[in-house]
């Protein structure tokens, strides 16, 4: 559909970029912080370690000054749990307080809105060592640190973020949250039981959130991905459903609504994986959490067909959610261009995306992660002048941004745009050279160099889209 005139982005729009503190910080295991799950694995070869990562613990006032000059009306970052409570419960680390207090300070001094992730990825390795999200007590541990944060920033930070893309450790879970399948009798009933308990601890804070305090905004942060069918063929279609059940609709469906997703409820039901730890009372509290908006991560879509007997069962990648026998397998898609790191790029289905989810929650919308990872390279001008030439990130945020603002043409309510990353930082799992920033990090892979940060090209872009608001994308 075109459009005669476009809506504009609403003068409030929450402009900015994302990051996360364990793939940005550095300081992982110094100033007070206890390990988290991400400090303890061994990283994928080839890749460091997040001993010292962008080193934002030492430079946020550098980034930060750098993002207000970008024109940044918020700065999506996550709070580390081991850094607040080393042990994941009981003893509060001061420094590390001290630190997001400094952070969110900053960010204030020039206006930007902190909008803070409460989890992203970096559980206490103590927790983990006690079952981590397979112990429901993990959960309270969940609502203990959510309690702390709100105490302590809540006279500030307006905007939270419950979890992110817990579906991605939900469906990743071997990769994400290096459960190891093969020790496991039903590993979907130990993985759904898992994400039973983080369903039941971000509900628990979004009661808590509201409770405490009532003038700020909460809601979830999964990665959403709207499913192609593969072809027009019915069992197609039906594959699409399934996928899109099983990797979006399932935490929306409980996010919003407070109920369990009748295709995801007894698909489990037929491999005998329904959780059993729910207990009398969770739904209740599941029901009664309403989350403020949605945000969510769009890198993509995914496209499904039906399996055949043929295929073997295997679990999913980071994009395409798992195959499933007689359920839905991922498939590529050939009709979309490719990433230097082979992920599929879809404007037009960020639009589908985006009118899908508005569709069927009506909520407000923000985006908390797109974006382009690529190896870009650091030169010098013939003035000597350190530059990044990074058009293909200009190109990929330009076409998003438009299908965005189509969106809001269709009537889509979209109140920001955060995409990853405001600053260089570690992948998961492809290390610090799969660079997504505005903001380049002088470092190589091993080598930390002098950390220094240097304006890409996208860097002007971006202050020019922001200070034009969204109109000006050239
Ligand atoms: C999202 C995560 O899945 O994608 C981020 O929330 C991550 O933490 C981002 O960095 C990009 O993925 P990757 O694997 O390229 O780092």
């Amino acid at each position: 559909m075109l459009h005669k005139s476009l809506k504009a982005f609403p003068d409030e729009f929450l402009w900015g970029a994302s990051t996360s503190a364990y793939q940005v910080e550095g300081a992982a295991l110094s100033h007070g912080k206890g390990p988290s799950v991400q400090d303890v694995k061994e990283p994928p070869a080839g890749t460091s370690g997040f001993e010292v990562a962008a080193d934002q613990y030492h430079r946020f006032k550098e980034d930060v000054a750098l993002m207000a000059e970008m024109g940044f009306k918020t700065y999506r970052f996550s709070i580390s749990w081991a850094r607040l409570l080393p042990e994941g419960t009981g003893r509060v680390n001061e420094e590390g307080v001290q630190y997001y207090d400094d952070l969110i300070d900053e960010c204030l001094k020039y206006d930007i809105q902190p909008l803070v992730t409460m989890y992203h990825f970096d559980l206490p390795a103590a927790l983990d060592e006690q079952g981590g999200w397979g112990n429901r007590a993990t959960a309270d541990a969940f609502v203990e640190f959510s309690h702390l944060m709100f105490s302590c920033y809540g006279d500030r930070v307006k905007y939270w973020l419950t979890i992110n893309e817990q579906n991605m450790m939900t469906l990743a879970a071997e990769h994400v949250l290096g459960l190891d399948f093969s020790k496991l009798e039903n590993p979907n009933k130990y993985v759904y039981e898992m994400n039973h308990n983080m369903l039941l601890a971000q509900a628990k804070a979004m009661v808590l959130c509201h409770e405490m305090l009532p003038g700020a905004k909460i809601g979830p942060a999964p990665n959403i991905a709207l499913v192609y069918p593969d072809s027009n063929k019915p069992e197609d279609i039906l594959a699409a459903q399934n996928m899109n059940a099983l990797r979006n609709w399932l935490y929306l469906d409980m996010a919003v609504y407070g109920i369990y997703n009748h295709v995801v409820w007894s698909w489990l039901e037929e491999q005998d994986a329904l959780p059993t730890n729910i207990e009398p009372g969770d739904l209740a509290i599941m029901k009664a959490a309403k989350p403020d908006f949605i945000a969510f991560n769009y890198y993509s879509t995914a496209t499904a067909a039906m399996p055949s007997a043929e295929d073997e069962t295997e679990s999913g990648d980071q994009q395409s959610g798992s195959t499933v026998l007689g359920f839905a397998k991922g498939v590529a898609n050939p009709n979309l261009p490719r990433t230097q790191f082979g992920w599929e790029i879809d404007p037009v289905g960020f639009r589908n995306t985006l009118r899908e989810v508005y569709s069927r929650y009506h909520l407000p919308i923000i985006i908390t992660e797109n974006g382009l990872g690529a190896y870009d390279k650091l030169e010098q001008d013939e003035s000597g002048n350190d530059v990044v030439h990074d058009p293909y990130r200009i190109d990929y945020l330009r076409a998003h941004i438009e299908q965005m603002r189509l969106a809001i043409s269709d009537g889509v309510e979209m109140m920001g745009y955060c995409p990853w990353s405001a600053v260089d930082l570690i992948s998961t799992h492809e290390g610090f050279v799969k660079r997504y920033g505005f903001i380049f990090v002088n470092r190589e892979e091993f080598d930390l160099l002098d950390l220094r940060r240097v304006r890409k090209d996208s860097f002007f872009w971006y202050k020019k889209v922001i200070a034009s608001k969204g109109t000006d994308l050239a």
